[in-house]
């Protein structure tokens, strides 16, 4: 494994906990607790591997609108897995970050979140990113608030803004790039995740449900990710010479 030339920053989209259930006739919350435990598995085996930064797409803006029942079990889910997870993690030196709108989550819920980011924030291992209540197209507006509030106070000129710049504003702006994006479960769609930051990532999808995903099906993606060539618009030649 070591020999690969591993990528920095994996974002995964850990689809397919509901059709994983369906398949064996048990109900979808089955499928997100099941789901629980391959993110564990996940954590665990890149960590060890050296990778710098996960981001785990727990709970999109967009998931609000499933049926009440399941979004509360989804968040008592979230609950006991930051109480029970979060002391092992600070252990083993996981720094714990949490992207997307937290506002909508209840204060128990807040209060966790910030309590585990507290914590584990000067850890020096994995940084585990947890999207939760998470949009691509909010990040870019909370971007775009940013800046022009500071237009509206006349630290800012329009013309100062670039790529740069705005780009700063946006989440994870402060971690290695994105490399890797990985999509479970067959689907080969965004599903609203971050955008911006997948401008040169390497996509990677799988058929796998995201509870039967592990570190085999995992090493396949790093394996495809090793045999690519970035190019970042240059061309094979200019790479192959530098
Ligand atoms: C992903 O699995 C987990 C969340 C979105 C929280 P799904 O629940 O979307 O599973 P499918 O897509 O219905 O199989
Ligand atoms: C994306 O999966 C969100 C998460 C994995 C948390 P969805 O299952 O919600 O995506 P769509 O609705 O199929 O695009
Ligand atoms: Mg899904």
């Amino acid at each position: 494994m070591n020999e690969l030339r591993l990528p920095r920053h994996i974002a995964i989209v850990m689809d397919g906990n509901g059709r994983w259930a369906k398949q064996r006739h048990l109900p979808r919350h089955a499928g997100h607790k099941a789901g629980f435990d391959t993110v564990r598995r996940i954590v665990k085996y890149c960590a060890k591997q050296g990778i710098e930064v996960l981001t785990l797409f727990a709970f999109s803006s967009e998931n609000w609108q499933r049926p009440k029942q399941e979004v509360s079990l989804l968040m008592e889910l979230f609950m006991t897995a930051l109480q029970r997870e979060v002391n092992d993690l600070h252990k083993n030196q996981v720094r714990l970050r949490f992207i997307g709108d937290r506002k909508a989550f209840s204060q128990k819920l807040q209060q966790l979140i910030d309590a585990a980011e507290r914590l584990t924030e000067q850890n020096s291992g994995l940084t585990l990113v947890i999207a939760a209540n998470y949009g691509g197209r909010w990040d870019i507006v909370e971007a775009a608030k940013r800046l022009a509030v500071r237009i509206e106070q006349g630290t800012l000129q329009s013309q100062a803004i670039n790529e740069s710049l705005f780009g700063q504003q946006i989440c994870l702006a402060d971690l290695p790039p994105l490399d890797l994006f990985i999509r479970t479960s067959g689907e080969k769609r965004i599903s609203n995740f971050l955008l911006w930051q997948l401008a040169y990532a390497e996509l990677y999808f799988t058929d796998t449900f995201w509870p039967d995903f592990n570190e085999d099906t995992l090493k396949q993606a790093l394996t495809f990710f090793a045999s690519r060539q970035r190019r970042f618009g240059q061309t094979g030649e200019q790479i192959e010479y530098a």
